[in-house]
């Protein structure tokens, strides 16, 4: 039998960290013939709830996952990981600055980012999902200097599963019909779901809809304000449809991109498309050997453009504001 992969999880014991870590050890991340060590990292008061879940994953007897530890330690939590999913982050609430926010996040990402430098496995693999996720990846990243910088991603892959759902249904196809549709930018309000590149059933996607205004007003806010209206109607933010775009993630990442199709990662910019370097920011990406790389050559008009330039120029601005707080 193979030896079990350590994958570490952060935020085990919140709404995202209760939706992952049962599809993680049934096998949906790695595989199934991929056995799974899971390293829980809550904070101290919620050490409990996370016990509680895994008495619940003792309970499903999953033949795949070899043992599970809980930890309040990063330290200890990032020993031995070959995956880690940084789930758990400050949120926003009322009243809260946006430096506060960052500085909030730096106090997470920093340590959990030296840790993973100073225990982790030489194959470590982050996904970042805690928001500000491309920022929060920044600063792990900025902190990990032993680690190869594109092993951090943060999360666009639940952009990239709404936006297809919301062509699909715009054109009356199943999402199966769709490739290459991807997310530029920032996951955030300012990110650029593009339909100038993909395609339906072999067709250009935005020549298929042929119209504009839906593409402009419609489509890019849908799927750029979706966690708002998810809120608005759940009384809580995407947890299972979040989860779910991490097992994508990862799943693609380790496994590898089908032929003739992309998908969406945050991954450190090498200067691409004039995104400046060094920035964590959603490129179309394919993986081959376990390694996400951004897609090259594709052309941008006017439009995109000006899309790109602005959800960058947000990165931008993160960025410089995480290193005027001596965070990265
Ligand atoms: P939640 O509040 O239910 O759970 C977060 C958990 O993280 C809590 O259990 C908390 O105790 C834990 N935590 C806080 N600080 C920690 C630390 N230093 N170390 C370890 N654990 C820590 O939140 P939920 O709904 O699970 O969301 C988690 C994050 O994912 C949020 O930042 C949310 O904004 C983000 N998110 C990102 C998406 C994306 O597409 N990139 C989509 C949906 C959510």
């Amino acid at each position: 039998t193979r030896t079990p992969v350590n994958v570490t999880v952060t935020g085990a014991a919140g709404q995202i960290g209760y939706a992952l870590l049962f599809r993680i050890a049934s096998g949906q991340l790695l595989g199934q013939d991929t056995p799974v060590r899971l390293k829980l990292l809550e904070i101290t008061p919620a050490l409990k709830a996370a016990e509680g879940t895994a008495m619940e994953l003792d309970d499903c007897a999953f033949p795949l996952l070899s043992g599970i530890d809980i930890t309040d330690d990063p330290n200890v939590a990032f020993d031995g990981a070959n995956i880690a999913l940084l789930v758990g982050a400050r949120p926003r609430t009322k009243g809260m600055e946006r430096g506060d926010l960052l500085e909030a996040n730096g106090g997470i990402f920093k340590p959990q980012g030296e840790a993973i430098n100073a225990h982790a496995a030489d194959d470590i693999r982050v996904l970042v999902v805690g928001n500000p996720a491309n920022t929060n990846a920044l600063i792990a990243q900025s902190h990990a200097p032993d680690v190869p910088a594109e092993r951090f991603t943060a999360m666009t892959r639940l952009d990239q599963n709404r936006a297809y759902s919301q062509l699909a249904k715009k054109l009356g196809v199943t999402v199966n019909d769709i490739k290459k549709l991807a997310i530029w930018g920032n996951h955030s309000a300012t990110q650029y779901p593009d339909l100038f590149h993909a395609e339906v059933n072999g067709k250009n996607a935005a020549e298929a809809v042929s119209d504009q205004a839906w593409l402009a007003d419609t489509f890019i806010p849908t799927v750029a304000k979706r966690g708002a209206a998810i809120i608005e109607a759940r009384g809580a933010s995407s947890a299972a449809s979040a989860a779910n775009a991490a097992i994508d993630h990862v799943y693609d990442w380790v496994n590898g991109t089908a032929e003739g199709d992309w998908v969406s990662a945050g991954v450190v910019s090498d200067g691409s498309y004039g995104v400046p370097d060094g920035i964590i920011s959603s490129f179309p990406v394919t993986s081959s050997g376990g390694n996400y790389e951004i897609v090259k050559g594709l052309d941008l008009d006017e439009f995109s453009r000006a899309k790109i330039d602005a959800s960058v120029a947000e990165l931008v601005e993160e960025r410089d504001a995480v290193k005027s707080l001596g965070l990265i």
